[in-house]
C-alpha cells in the first residue's frame, strides 16, 4: 500500500485542546464572551504586545490594522509581491492602491534597499511580510518609515514565535497581524490577531471588527441612557468565537514547543541536504530567529523545479510553491501590473519549492522527506 502523503504543514491538536473547546461548548457563551478577552491576554503576554485583538482570520485581522492605521480611498501601501493574496486583496477592499517592491534574494522579504524609489505622497503604510516565519528588516524599515511619515504594519501570519535581535515579532511595528489558520504556529480553525502597543489603533481594530459600534460610555457621541450604544464608522462582523479562542489559548501555551520542535526540523534540512549542489537552502540572517513556517528550498536551475516538484509529488510528499507573486493573478493583472517588474521575486518563485515542515512531523516521516528529496534530486541531476 502507498505511504499516505505528507502535507506540507498542519496542525497539532491534543486532547486537553479538545477537552478546553468542548468546556466552552457547554457553557453560557458560543460567540465572543470570556474566552476572547483572556485569548487576547495570552497572546499579548506570548508576544510582549501590549495590546492583541482577536479576529476571525488574518485576512480580517489585516483588514482592521490598515484601517485602524488610517488607510483609506486614494491610498497606497507599499508591500512585498511574494505573499500571500490577502496582504494586498486588504488594502484593496479599503479602496486603497498596492505598490509591489522587489525582495532581498536571500530570504525572500521586502528589500529596504528599493522601497524608498516606491514612495510618494499617497503612500500611507510600509507593510513587510516575514515570508516562512523570517523577520524582515525592521531597524531599517522603521528608519524609512519614519523619515517618510509611513505607517509601518506588519504581515506577521507565518512569523507569531520569531524574533529580531531579540524582539519578538508582534512588536517590531506599529502593529502586527498574526494567523490562526490551521498550518500556522498554533491555530483556531480560522482566526487572526492585530497586535499594537498603540492603544488608540487596538481600540479602532477593536471598533471595526464589531460593525464599528461602540458601547463605551467614555467614547459615546450621545448618550441617551443606559441601552444606547452607536456606529461610529462602517466595520464588520469580524468576531472570533468563545469556542475558537479556548483552542487559541490551549495552543498558545505550546508555542514555544512547536517552534522549538520547526526549528530542529530545519536544521535537520539544513544538514542533510547541504551537500546537493543543485538546490539552494533558506537563506537566514544571523540577527534573526526564524519560526520556520515553511522551508522553502530553491532549486539553482529553474528548469529542475517542475520535474523535482513532481518527483517529489509522486513520492508522497505534499510539496507546495510559495508564492505565485501576488500581481501575476489574473485580477491584479487586470489592475495594470506587468510581469517582469520584480525580477528577484520571479526568480525565487521560479526555483521555489515549500518542503513538509510542522511540529507535529515525526523524525520518521522526516526521514521520509529527507531521503526523498536527496533521491529525487540525485535522480534528476
Ligand atoms: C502571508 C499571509 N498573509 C495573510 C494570510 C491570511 O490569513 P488567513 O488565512 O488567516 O486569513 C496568510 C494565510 O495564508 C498568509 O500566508
Amino acid at each position: 500500500m502507498p505511504e499516505a502523503t505528507i502535507p506540507y504543514g498542519r496542525q497539532w491538536l491534543d486532547d486537553d485542546d479538545v477537552a478546553a473547546v468542548v468546556e466552552v461548548l457547554r457553557g453560557d457563551f458560543l460567540t465572543t464572551g470570556p474566552a476572547v478577552p483572556a485569548f487576547e491576554a495570552a497572546l499579548a503576554a506570548a508576544t510582549g504586545a501590549a495590546f492583541a485583538v482577536a479576529v476571525n482570520s488574518g485576512t480580517s485581522a489585516l483588514h482592521a490594522m490598515y484601517f485602524a492605521a488610517g488607510l483609506g480611498p486614494g491610498d497606497a501601501i507599499i508591500t512585498s509581491p511574494l505573499t500571500f493574496a490577502a496582504t494586498a486583496n486588504a488594502a484593496r477592499y479599503l479602496g486603497a492602491d498596492v505598490r509591489f517592491v522587489d525582495v532581498e534574494p536571500d530570504t525572500g522579504n521586502l528589500d529596504p534597499a528599493l522601497v524608498e524609489a516606491a514612495i510618494d505622497e499617497r503612500c500611507k503604510l510600509l507593510v513587510p511580510v516575514d515570508f516562512a516565519g523570517h523577520p524582515a528588516e525592521y531597524d531599517e524599515l522603521r528608519a524609512l518609515a519614519k523619515r517618510h511619515g509611513l505607517g509601518l504594519v506588519a504581515d506577521g501570519a507565518h512569523s507569531l514565535g520569531a524574533s529580531y535581535r531579540g524582539r519578538s515579532v508582534g512588536t517590531l511595528a506599529d502593529a502586527s497581524e498574526v494567523s490562526f489558520h490551521p498550518v500556522k504556529p498554533v491555530t483556531t480553525a480560522e482566526g487572526g490577531a492585530v497586535l499594537t502597543n498603540d492603544a488608540g489603533l487596538a481600540r479602532r481594530a477593536a471598533q471595526f471588527r464589531t460593525h464599528g459600534i461602540v458601547k463605551d460610555r467614555s467614547l459615546l457621541e450621545l448618550d441617551e441612557g443606559p441601552w444606547w450604544h452607536e456606529q461610529q464608522h462602517l466595520g464588520y462582523n469580524y468576531r472570533l468565537t468563545d469556542v475558537q479562542a479556548a483552542l487559541g489559548t490551549s495552543q498558545l501555551a505550546k508555542l514555544e514547543r512547536f517552534i522549538a520542535r520547526r526549528r530542529v526540523i530545519a536544521r535537520a534540512y539544513d544538514e542533510a541536504l547541504a551537500d546537493l549542489a543543485s538546490i539552494e537552502l533558506p537563506g537566514r540572517r544571523a540577527h534573526a530567529e526564524p519560526g520556520w513556517h515553511l522551508y522553502v528550498i530553491r532549486t539553482r536551475d529553474p528548469e529542475l523545479r517542475r520535474p523535482l516538484f513532481e518527483s517529489l509529488q509522486e513520492r508522497g510528499l505534499g510539496v507546495q510553491v510559495h508564492y505565485l507573486p501576488v500581481p501575476y493573478h489574473p485580477y491584479y493583472r487586470s489592475l495594470g501590473y506587468r510581469r517582469g517588474e520584480w525580477p528577484v521575486a520571479e526568480d525565487f518563485y521560479r526555483r521555489a519549492i515549500s518542503l513538509p515542515i510542522y511540529p507535529r512531523l515525526s523524525d520518521e516521516a522526516l526521514g521520509r522527506c529527507i531521503d526523498a528529496v536527496r533521491s529525487a534530486v540525485l535522480e534528476l541531476t
